[in-house]
């Protein structure tokens, strides 16, 4: 058997954060309720020309650096993006003309929302497993700054920008034991983003991220904490078996209740979202990322990747690291 484990990681945040008292001063709310509703301080902005294409190739430099390996090793890229450079070529196209190594297939992956790192990995995963690809790149990066109407103050508190990404490699010991993917189109308006060529929208509709917060996060507790049974229990393993959450950082209430289904510590839990806000599809590789960097997950240990967002499509991994 041949499995996908993570070989290095890397991480990329733009230089400009954007404090809860910044917002005060551009609509109507507090450090306060940011606080205690999101647990998010602060946040990065990305400049004037950095974009899910420029922060994608920052993070995937240091990922690959910290692999051991050289760009040429890479045999598939995969971009999850929300946010993407362009519909065409695709960022991961890009990032390859980029990383000069033309020649492996390219994809990005942005229709799963803040689940497109897990959609990613599942995908990159199987690619490594049916032995088509030995090395494999996998990023988030967003530039959800882009698409946040800041004059709302029940979205534009939420979000940041940044790119986390995650060498695969093949081996023959698992590396990611399972993933465990789901959508709910019934819930397509939970969460959107209109930009397309769909039919024609308003432009706050057509620009502007919409979001039902208290309906979503209602979902995301439910659905995530069902998907941690489903996870387990293809493994036949419970809950004590997980050493540490990495999930995606929208609210620090949801992250709470789901270290409280897995029985973790917050200690066991990779938090970042005081510092970033919720960066969609970068949050899970930025956080695995910052943990791994500070020395708090070890090798051997049991990780369960979470995330859910706009679809609706949430999915998990279980990763012995
Ligand atoms: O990444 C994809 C997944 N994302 C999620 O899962 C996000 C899930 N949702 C959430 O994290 C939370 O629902 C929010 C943080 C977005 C909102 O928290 P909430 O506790 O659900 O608040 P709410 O939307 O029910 O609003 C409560 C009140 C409202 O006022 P009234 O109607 O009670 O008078 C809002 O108008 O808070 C008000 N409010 C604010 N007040 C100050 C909403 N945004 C703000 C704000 N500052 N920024």
């Amino acid at each position: 058997m041949t499995y996908a484990c993570i070989k290095g990681t890397g991480g990329y945040l733009p230089e400009k954060v954007l404090t809860n008292f910044d917002l005060e001063k551009m609509v109507d709310t507090t450090d306060q309720w940011i606080v205690e509703r999101t647990g998010i301080h602060r946040r990065h902005i990305a400049a004037v020309g950095e974009t899910a294409l420029s922060m994608a190739e920052q993070a995937a430099q240091i990922a690959i650096a910290d692999a051991g390996l050289e760009a040429r090793d890479v045999g598939l890229i995969i971009v999850a993006t929300t946010t993407p450079e362009k519909m065409f070529p695709s960022t991961a196209c890009l990032l390859q003309q980029r990383l000069q190594i033309a020649g492996c297939p390219a994809f990005d992956l942005n229709s799963a929302a803040c689940a497109g790192f897990i959609y990613a990995l599942a995908v990159a995963d199987q690619f490594i497993r049916n032995n088509t690809v030995k090395n494999a790149l996998v990023i988030g990066s967003e530039v959800m700054s882009k698409v946040l109407d800041w004059n709302d103050r029940s979205t534009c508190i939420l979000f940041g920008d940044g790119a986390g990404a995650v060498v695969l490699g093949a081996s023959d010991s698992p590396g990611i034991v399972s993933t465990h993917l789901h959508a709910d189109g019934t819930h397509k308006d939970v969460l959107s983003l209109g930009i397309g060529l769909g039919k024609p929208l308003a432009v706050e509709e057509a620009l502007y991220l919409k979001m039902s917060g208290n309906q979503l996060f209602k979902l995301a507790v439910k659905r995530l904490g069902d998907l941690f049974d489903e996870t387990l229990a293809a493994n036949g393993l419970d809950r004590s078996s997980v050493d540490w959450l990495i999930p995606h950082q929208a609210n620090i209430r949801i992250i709470q209740a789901m270290a409280k289904k897995l029985n973790l510590p917050l200690e066991r839990v990779a938090i970042t979202l005081q510092d970033q806000g919720n960066t969609s599809s970068a949050s899970i590789p930025l956080a695995l990322d910052k943990a791994i960097r500070e020395k708090k997950i070890k090798r051997g240990d049991r990780l369960m990747l979470e995330s859910f967002g706009g679809g609706l499509a949430w999915g998990s991994a279980l990763i012995k690291y």
